[in-house]
């Protein structure tokens, strides 16, 4: 096939996309730890979901672990960094007990949630958590408190059916990741049946996924098929892919790399919307738009729905890295 005979895309280029401010932190800790400290440098879970970046720092000497215990004996005196889905608290108590130095790389935005959970509990309420079971966060937020203290809430049913452990006023708090829609939808049925029920002040889920899928609410009505770029594990990623789904994207997948596109998929289609989730690279956005250049004749145009400037600080005892290297 010549050149000339190659079939317009349209790439419609969500914006904002990708890396979040606590994902490039949390990335920014393990590389200045393993320049500061040298290798090895362990991270207790994926830093964040996403192979590509967790493979790029493993060939950089970081080890990943799931749990404290598989550090090697030899090797409790190397920094150990707490993914940015955050830990319960029993982690960092286990780290100390063990004396490791440890580096939390949890995002501020989930910090502020585990402080929400402990001011509700010393206030006497009963808390409930709206999140996926399972997820690392979701353990995270449900750790800062004794166990059995928070109830989780994952669907609209889940809050019809649930019933108050003791006669305590109630308070919620959300993951971080969450679909906007849906959560709204879980909070309504939790104001209709306990109208005194504490919101949090400030939204718990997160700017980064708010705007995600902001920017993909606006794209997936006007296009053929959406590409989020992310991986499987990755929350706020199928968040987008449902919400892409259903704004009415027909074909609406979520991919980690240029190699996993099933072509068959975009059979015929003239125009593409792409946004990759919170954790993914950009480099693979780009990977992919290569890829449907060499089969489409496209045209890439960004549609920005959101202005994002926020960036967070680095722990203290890598702050001075930064300095040095400027
Ligand atoms: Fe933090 Fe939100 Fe990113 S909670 S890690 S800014 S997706």
């Amino acid at each position: 096939e010549s050149k000339q005979e190659k079939t317009p895309l349209a790439i419609h280029l969500c914006a904002p996309r990708g890396f979040c401010a606590g994902v490039d932190r949390a990335i920014q800790i393990v590389e200045l730890a393993l320049e500061k400290y040298g290798s090895p440098v362990y991270v207790r879970h994926e830093i964040v979901h996403n192979k590509f970046v967790v493979d790029g720092l493993k060939a950089k000497g970081a080890v990943f672990v799931e749990e404290l215990e598989e550090i090697p004996a030899g090797h409790t005196d190397r920094p150990v960094i707490f993914s940015a889905h955050g830990v319960p608290k029993s982690v960092p108590e286990d780290a100390q007990s063990r004396k490791m130095f440890y580096l939390d790389a949890t995002c501020p935005l989930v910090s502020k949630v585990h402080k929400e959970a402990e001011i509700h509990f010393r206030r006497d309420r009963e808390i409930l958590l709206i999140g996926h079971a399972g997820h690392p966060e979701v353990i995270g937020t449900m750790g800062q408190l004794p166990e059995g203290t928070v109830s989780l809430i994952e669907t609209e049913d889940g809050a019809r059916a649930f019933t108050p452990k003791t006669d305590r006023p109630l308070a919620y708090i959300t993951q971080t990741t969450l679909s906007v829609d849906d959560t709204a939808g879980i909070v309504a049925v939790l104001q209709d049946r306990f109208p005194q029920i504490v919101a949090p002040h400030k939204e718990d889920i997160c700017y980064a996924t708010t705007n995600r899928q902001e920017a993909v609410k606006h794209v997936a009505p006007k296009v053929d098929a959406m590409i989020v770029v992310g991986a499987p594990n990755s929350s706020n990623s199928q968040r987008l892919r449902e919400v892409a789904e259903r704004a009415g994207c027909r074909t609406a997948v979520l991919i980690q790399r240029a190699s996993d596109i099933d072509w068959h998929d975009f059979e015929g289609i003239t125009s593409l919307g792409l946004t990759a989730g919170a954790s993914a690279p950009e480099t693979l956005v780009e990977e992919i738009i290569a890829a449907f250049a060499g089969r489409f004749d496209v045209n890439v145009e960004t549609v920005r729905t959101a202005e994002e400037t926020i960036s967070f600080n680095l722990p203290r005892e890598l702050r001075e890295m930064i300095a040095s290297s400027q």
